[in-house]
């Protein structure tokens, strides 16, 4: 293809299924990877034939790439995509946008400045269950909404915060958290996203089971800003793990669902049961073992990659926004923050934007 974008990718942990990810989508072509591990860089460079790259600055002068995928450490995430964005490449920006509103401010600041796009990464917004609740929120066939709730019962055993890249995972200046700014961060966007964003947030978190600095596990209370209730529950302790749990309460209507799979959707009217029916068939549970993330997080189908990378593509070609943009990346750590400042102080605390 003629106008093919070309991609680089930094970072190969969670960046391996980004090269995939590039390589499917449409318009896109894979022209380089750049990591500091050779364990990791050398088999990506046989598998598709890409460029390699040890050094990130000199990888930002390949005028052969367009866009950077940012899958570092999470606290490296603006710093890099910042260079990037100098460098007038686009950036695909893996979630989260980085730990700290104020470097997440610095990095919309710059791309404006450069006037170069980011697709942010929260794959359960383009995922059909996920966009079919909300549009039963956003259209009110739910009514008014009462309660916007998420349940991360999560396993990661101790060997998971180990080693060369498992050892910043769980601190707070490079990870910003644990269960709920890594793994949680998934959680929090989406009930904000369908929730209508949060106004206020009082929380709780501490460590239970691992030799970690941070957390590994967090409760929360949160107000959101049209007036709903709810709350967020992140745990990586809860032994074998299990799946993510969204409940949604409205006037006329709620639903629940476990990962990717719709357990209960109940509308008022005269087919109710029809209704939950005809949305079981295509959303409930199916007989083959879907994706599960609770105790693998190796287990990643990037399916939501892909269409986030290929929106981008078609961003740039036809000069509009991405899809998912800095802006609304913001909020879910937002919200984060605010909770483990409210859990150190005891108190209600409101939430920046
Ligand atoms: N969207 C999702 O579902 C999902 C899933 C897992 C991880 N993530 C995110 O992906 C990011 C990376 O997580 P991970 O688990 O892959 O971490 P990781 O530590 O396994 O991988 C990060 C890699 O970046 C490399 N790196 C760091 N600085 C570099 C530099 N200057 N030049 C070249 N390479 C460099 C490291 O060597 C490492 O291999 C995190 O922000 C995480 O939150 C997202």
């Amino acid at each position: 293809m003629a106008d093919e974008i070309g991609f680089g990718v930094l970072g190969l942990g969670m960046g391996k299924g980004h090269c995939r990810s590039v390589t499917e989508a449409v318009g896109a072509k894979l022209v380089a990877a750049c990591e500091l591990d050779a364990e990791r860089l050398d088999p990506i460079v046989e598998e598709y034939g890409c460029k390699a790259y040890t050094d990130y600055d000199e990888m930002l002068q390949d005028d052969e790439i367009q866009v950077v995928n940012v899958t570092v450490e999470s606290g490296k995430h603006a710093e890099m995509a910042i260079k990037a964005a100098e460098a007038g490449k686009h950036i695909i920006l893996e979630k989260p946008a980085d730990i700290t509103t104020d470097k997440i401010d610095k990095l919309i600041a710059t791309v404006r400045d450069c006037k170069v796009k980011v697709g942010c990464i929260f794959q359960a917004r383009t995922d059909d269950l996920n966009l079919a609740i909300k549009d039963a929120i956003d259209t009110k066939r739910i009514g008014k909404l009462i309660g916007v709730h998420g349940h991360l019962p999560w396993y990661r055993a101790q060997s998971y915060y180990e080693g060369a890249h498992g050892s910043w995972k769980g601190t707070w200046d490079i990870d910003g958290g644990g269960s709920l700014m890594n793994q949680g961060v998934h959680t929090v966007d989406l009930i904000q996203w369908l929730g209508g964003g949060v106004q206020s947030v009082m929380g709780m978190y501490g460590v239970f089971g691992h030799d970690i600095e941070a957390e590994d596990q967090t409760v929360a209370l949160l107000k959101f800003k049209n007036g709903a209730l709810g709350t967020i529950y992140t745990t990586t302790c809860c032994y074998p793990g299990y799946d993510q749990l969204i409940t949604i309460y409205g006037s006329e209507g709620s639903l629940m669902k476990d990962a990717s799979k719709l357990i209960g959707w109940r509308m008022k009217g005269e087919n109710e049961d029809g209704e939950e029916k005809e949305m079981m068939a295509k959303f409930g549970p199916k007989d083959e073992r879907e994706e599960n993330v609770s105790a693998d997080p190796t287990a990643l189908k990037p399916r939501g990659h892909t269409l986030i990378i290929q929106d981008l593509v078609e961003a740039i070609h036809e000069d509009r926004d991405p899809l998912i943009q800095l802006e609304s990346a913001r909020h879910p750590v937002a919200i984060i923050n605010a909770i483990f400042e409210s859990s150190r102080s005891g108190r209600e605390v409101q939430i920046d934007g």
